[in-house]
């Protein structure tokens, strides 16, 4: 199974992708994690995006759509989450041709609906495991135990640079106007679930499920 999760910047595609990704054995593809680490390694790619990231912008669509096309081998896993790609409508085109060469389809788009004045709060207090990447939040989501990671037991912590307001809201505004439109491609094809992405994360994830399970 395939599945996209689309929401704006905080609404909890990450939380909600590592669940599925634990309790399903699917694996995430992420390309804000994949866009980070190649900062981190300081790849070409790395160097390119770093200022476009920063500035809360989009990178542009032939760098994620081929970052995607690197990771698309499923290895044993069951299936693919997509969490924040597509963004454009130009990669929800080319996601349509990778996944077909590899006889696979799309088979949920799980919509997180959401109140993006309460996102800024849940963005700017975000952390996670440096190690495994869960997401922590100071307030709304702390480790079960003080310091170390629910799920891997690691001990450190990263927050991001674009996890600030300005940012957040430059983020916010991309996403009304690039990624939001792509939502009717979706719709036609009639594969696009909503969901309450204010309700507890508990509560996300068994809707969630119940899509899947259906
Ligand atoms: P990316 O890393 O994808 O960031 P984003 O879409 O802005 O999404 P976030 O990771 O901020 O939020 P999330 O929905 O995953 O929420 P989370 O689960 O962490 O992209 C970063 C940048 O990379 C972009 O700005 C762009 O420059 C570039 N980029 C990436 N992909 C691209 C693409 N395809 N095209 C072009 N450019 C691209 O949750 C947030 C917090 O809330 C956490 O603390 C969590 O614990 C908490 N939380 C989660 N769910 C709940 C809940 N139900 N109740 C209470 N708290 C919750």
């Amino acid at each position: 199974m395939d599945i996209i999760l689309l929401g704006p910047p905080g609404a909890g595609k990450g939380t909600q992708a590592k669940r599925l990704e634990e309790g399903r054995g699917m694996i995430q593809l992420s390309t804000g994690d994949m866009l980070r680490s190649a900062r981190e390694a300081g790849t070409p790619v790395g160097l390119r995006v770093r200022a476009v990231m920063d500035r809360g912008e989009l990178v542009s669509d032939a760098i994620v759509s081929a970052l995607i096309g690197e990771h698309l081998d499923l290895g044993g896993a069951t299936g693919a989450i997509f969490d924040g790609y597509p963004r454009t409508q130009p990669q929800a085109e080319a996601l349509e041709i990778l996944l077909e060469e590899r006889g696979r389809k799309i088979d949920h788009v799980v919509e997180l609906v959401v109140d993006e004045e309460e996102l800024v709060t849940r963005i700017t207090g975000r952390f996670t495991c440096a190690k495994c990447k869960a997401p922590y939040h100071d307030e709304l989501h702390q480790p079960k135990v003080t310091g170390v990671c629910d799920i891997c037991g690691g001990t450190e912590f990263r927050r991001r640079p674009d996890d600030n307001e300005q940012t957040v809201r430059t983020r916010m505004a991309e996403y009304r106007e690039k990624t939001a439109p792509i939502l009717p491609f979706y719709e036609a094809k009639g594969l696009v679930r909503r969901v309450d992405g204010m309700a507890s994360v508990e509560q996300v994830a068994a809707a969630i499920d119940a899509f899947l399970d259906s």
